[in-house]
């Protein structure tokens, strides 16, 4: 089964009598356990994508189904229990809160969204504070890490309530260079290991070298598809 099934969506946004067309007729679909990046210019549409796809909005027209489920047939409310229970995000800007720990910014989501019992959510936010590399970091707060280590500590965030998708818009952007890498290198694993499958919009050529298949979108258009084998 493809986890997104796209098939001819079109997004309109209205401003007053102005309309502008941020997707024309874009199909795709995608499939379980691979990164997926989408490149272009400023404007091109990236954003609108992905807040399709994370059940954020809905398509002007075309059919979106996101694992299984037409999001058009979803009301607001049904939007964010769909999302609370089978997506995860990832921020530029980290979103993380200020006042809390890096533990307690992991276990965030299961205290609001799952209840788990205690023990249970404990393994859970330490096995993947683990994986992203941050366990030795738990009892900081979030304006004592940099960065790189803040993205990182959102992505074991999103990974939670065992999303299928994470959706990321630009997740690096405020990264330099060498932490930008380090964060997709993370992600790229965790989708491997876990098979959680990675969405995410980049400016950085370089970094799309690292994932499986990328976009390329133009005026709201797919103009290109490159899958690697990395
Ligand atoms: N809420 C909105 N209302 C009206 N127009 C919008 C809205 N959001 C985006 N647009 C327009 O839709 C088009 C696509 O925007 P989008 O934000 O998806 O581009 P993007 O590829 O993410 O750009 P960037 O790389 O700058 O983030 C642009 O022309 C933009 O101005
Ligand atoms: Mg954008």
């Amino acid at each position: 089964m493809s986890l997104i099934s796209c098939q001819g969506i079109s997004k309109i946004y209205k401003m007053g009598e102005v309309e502008i067309k941020a997707l024309n007729n874009v199909s795709v679909e995608i499939s379980k356990s691979q990164s997926i990046s989408f490149i272009g210019p400023s404007g091109s549409g990236k954003t609108t994508m992905l807040n399709l796809f994370g059940v954020l909005d809905k398509p002007t027209s075309g059919t979106l189904k996101v694992i299984g489920t037409d999001i058009s047939k979803l009301n607001y409310v049904e939007r964010a229990k769909f999302r609370g229970e089978h997506l995860g995000f990832i921020f530029q800007n980290f979103n993380l809160i200020p006042v809390l720990t890096v533990y307690e910014n992991v276990e965030y989501p299961l205290i609001m969204v799952k209840s788990i019992p205690p023990k249970e959510r404990k393994e859970k936010v330490l096995s993947l504070l683990d994986a992203v590399g941050m366990l030795d970091q738990k009892d900081k707060l979030i304006n004592q890490i940099s960065g790189g280590q803040k993205q990182r500590v959102a992505i074991a965030r999103s990974l939670t309530t065992d999303p299928k998708i994470v959706l990321a818009d630009e997740p690096t952007a405020n990264l330099d260079h060498e932490s930008a890498y380090k964060v997709m290198s993370l992600m790229k694993r965790l989708s491997r290991e876990i098979g959680t499958t990675f969405i995410f919009s980049t400016h950085d050529p370089k970094i799309v070298k690292e994932v499986d298949i990328t976009y390329t979108i133009e005026d709201g258009v797919l103009v290109n598809r490159e899958e690697r084998n990395n």
